[in-house]
């Protein structure tokens, strides 16, 4: 018999909200204080709790991740030609075509779909400038290899780290690698403060400058020294982004139980691919659960899956896909590698619903409806895949 849909919608993600008492109170903290914005007292507080967590001094704040990075890259000087990933949220590679700066996509690994390192340093030009790498998934990139091109090639090493938090290498929080890192707060991430950004950088010199990049580049009250823009985080983001830090080491416990949940309900189900177990050096923090589904072996591909998921009220999302340079917006720009390791992944990954109050049993009755879907299409199915929507109303009356 077919399981039975949830009664209600079951999302990709859902943002983890703090007790809200503890939100109140800090309302009126901010009520008391009449300070809303502009490097408030609950903003310096917030600074100083990520300045520990994340074992430096280094760190400025802003109103969202897409901002820090742009921000990150105007404050550094950055220009020409970039090497990046197309395999990632779109926000990204804005950054760069909003600082005039030509993306140069190449491929990722089979594994944890990061930057492919041999990849990065075929793309190499007299024009090339800086590495753009991201730890997809809270991945860590090849922070080794990619430091070692850096440094050889005179390249900065900047990482888009917004799914990254928490994650350690070796006991040393993510932001030490590297010269830059972004991190997101949006409220579709693990750690957040409903729309928030962080940057991180290695040199001290930066504080400043990145300080009034994101006050319209004021120095004073009469003095504007660069162009700037408004990327100030206020006090009402402040104030949740430390209340779900105080939270975060149950949080990232939690999505690594769903993780270990997920990996044992779906080890029989054939056509399934998680991501290799990580290295133990590496604390990890769950935070996406991305897999693979293997057409042949499942019998119906990703977009079939997906949409069958729907019909039972699950709603996973296909991050990501398409990959950057094949969206109308870029589709312009010329990319010389191949890709062959992203177009595949791109094809076949499926992020399913991963968040602190997905229920255990939740969790294993997404992977029995699954499991179920697996068992009923296979062999059953027996429309081309060209022939979609014929293909998708004999999947739909086996599902129903
Ligand atoms: C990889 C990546 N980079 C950049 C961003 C942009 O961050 P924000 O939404 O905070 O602007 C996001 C997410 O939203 C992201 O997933």
């Amino acid at each position: 018999m077919a399981p039975q849909p949830f009664e209600k919608p079951i999302h990709v993600t859902k943002p983890f909200l703090p007790p809200i008492e503890e939100f109140v109170g800090g309302l009126e903290e901010i009520w008391d204080n009449h300070w809303l914005t502009n490097d408030g007292p609950i903003l310096r507080r917030f600074e100083r709790r990520l300045s520990n967590y994340f074992e430096t001094e280094n760190i400025c704040l802003f109103n969202n991740g897409t901002l820090a990075l742009q921000i990150g890259l105007q404050g550094m000087g950055i220009s020409g030609e970039v090497i990046t990933t197309p395999f990632t949220f779109v926000a990204t590679t804005h950054a760069l075509f909003w600082n005039k700066i030509r993306p140069v996509f190449v491929d990722i690994e089979p594994d944890y779909y990061t930057l492919d390192p041999d990849a990065v340093e075929a793309a190499i030009t007299p024009w090339t400038t800086a590495i753009l790498a991201v730890h997809v998934y809270g991945f860590p990139c090849r922070v080794d290899a990619l430091a070692d091109i850096a440094r050889r090639q005179n390249l900065a090493l900047i990482y888009d780290a917004a799914h990254a938090f928490g994650v350690n290498i070796s006991g040393r929080p993510i932001c030490h690698f590297g010269d830059l890192s972004m991190f997101s707060f949006h409220a579709t991430k693990l750690f957040h403060s409903s729309e928030g950004g962080m940057l991180t950088f290695r040199d001290s010199g930066l504080k400043s400058t990145f300080d009034y990049l994101k006050n319209f580049g004021f120095k004073g009250e009469v003095e504007v020294v660069m162009p700037g823009t408004n990327a100030k985080m206020n006090e009402m983001q402040a104030l949740m982004g430390i209340l779900v830090l105080g939270h975060m080491k149950a949080l990232i416990d939690r999505s690594r139980l769903i993780d270990s949940t997920y990996r044992e309900w779906l080890k029989d189900v054939p056509g399934i691919k998680f991501p290799p177990p990580l290295s133990d050096s590496i604390y990890y923090n769950s935070a996406y659960q991305p897999v693979e589904i293997d057409a042949v072996e499942f019998g119906i591909g990703r977009d079939e899956l997906y949409e069958a998921l729907k019909e039972f009220n699950i709603f996973a999302r296909r991050y990501f896909y398409p990959l950057l340079c094949d969206y109308s917006c870029y589709r312009s720009v010329e990319v010389r590698d191949p890709l062959k390791t992203a177009r595949g992944v791109a094809q076949r990954i499926l992020c399913l619903p991963t968040y602190p109050d997905l229920a255990i049993t939740d969790v294993q009755r997404i992977c029995e409806t699954i499991a179920w879907i697996q068992k009923s299409c296979r062999d059953k199915v027996n429309i081309p895949e060209d022939k979609a929507l014929h293909r998708h109303a004999q999947i739909s009356s086996l599902i129903q």
